[in-house]
């Protein structure tokens, strides 16, 4: 009787024990394991947001990129450029343009064939020629006098010329002068062949040239009526006019290079700048500038039409 007695408790035990076992596992799968999924899941939502909201941030990094992209590579094209020496405000949206369908050019490049006009074709969008800037008039491809533009002339005198009754424009002669005497002094003998032409003379040459080299040919070497720097009196052919003299290779050539700008001339179209003036190297003709104007293209050697782009049209 009381072996069966102790069998009970033993059973009751075990069905207690059991039971709050049970109890606890129940207890433990209800609420511990659901809040530890649902920290869990917080977590891998949280980490999703995270993941999400960096995604979102550099989507919206790339986005930015993508928009500021342009605009900060042509702001810092636009600052190179401002760099440059010869930089012109005005012409901004032209250097941009011509750097877009030149991108092999450097800065320097894009900034001097804008300035003399290089990203139009020779004879277009010309202009006339302003008077008022006096010795320094600019006559080029794309600035022109007018069919009866004549300048104040003056007739030189035999010694200066080899061509008797030629003119030229009044202060150009005096100064003029002053170079070829200093010359001689070196016993470099200097002369003018060619000074003032006028439209009409110019034109005669220019369809005698296109006769027998071609337009292409004759505008290598010529202008055409209105655009040769002669119709203004302030040029001059000093001693031949023909390649075929290399007057280059003579020490004239190499005195005119030392000297000449201390007389206020400047060598108007020299060697591998075709491309900026539009007419092949002529080492014999020379444009009066005034002293200090040529001083400064002999220092920086650039060209006329570089220098009147940024000093006197600008
Ligand atoms: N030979 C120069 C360019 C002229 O014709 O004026
Ligand atoms: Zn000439």
């Amino acid at each position: 009787m009381k072996r069966k007695k102790n069998n009970y408790k033993i059973v009751l035990i075990i069905f207690i024990v059991v039971t709050i076992a049970l109890f606890a596992e129940i207890g433990y799968l209800v609420f511990y394991k659901k809040d530890n999924e649902k920290s869990i899941n917080n977590k891998e939502v949280n980490n999703q947001e995270v993941t999400d909201s960096n995604i979102d941030n550099n989507d919206n990094n790339i986005d930015n990129d993508i928009k500021d992209e342009p605009s900060n590579e042509e702001d810092e094209i636009i600052n190179l450029l401002k760099q440059e020496e010869y930089y012109i405000e005005n012409n901004l949206d032209r250097y941009l343009s011509y750097k877009a369908l030149n991108p092999e050019k450097t800065n320097k490049e894009i900034i001097t064939d804008v300035n003399c006009n290089i990203d139009k074709d020779f004879y277009t969008d010309i202009e006339n020629s302003d008077l008022d800037k006096g010795i320094l008039v600019i006559v080029n491809k794309y600035h022109a006098l007018s069919s009866n533009y004549i300048p104040n002339l003056t007739t030189m005198e035999n010694s200066y010329t080899s061509v008797a009754g030629a003119k030229m424009e009044v202060e150009a002669y005096e100064h003029f002068k002053e170079m070829v005497d200093a010359a001689k002094l070196e016993d470099i003998k200097l002369f003018n062949v060619s000074a003032y032409r006028s439209y009409a003379t110019q034109d005669t040459l220019y369809t005698n040239y296109v006769k027998r080299d071609g337009v292409d040919g004759a505008d290598r070497y010529s202008a055409r009526p209105g655009h040769s720097e002669h119709q203004t009196g302030l040029a001059s052919d000093i001693n031949t006019a023909s390649s075929k003299a290399h007057f280059e290779n003579t020490k004239e050539y190499s005195w005119l290079i030392s000297n000449s700008y201390k007389y206020g001339f400047i060598l108007r179209y020299p060697e591998n700048k075709e491309y900026l003036t539009g007419y092949k190297f002529e080492p014999w003709h020379y444009r009066y500038v005034g002293v200090e104007v040529a001083t400064y293209i002999h220092e920086h050697n650039i060209t006329y039409d570089e220098y009147y782009a940024y000093f006197i049209e600008k």
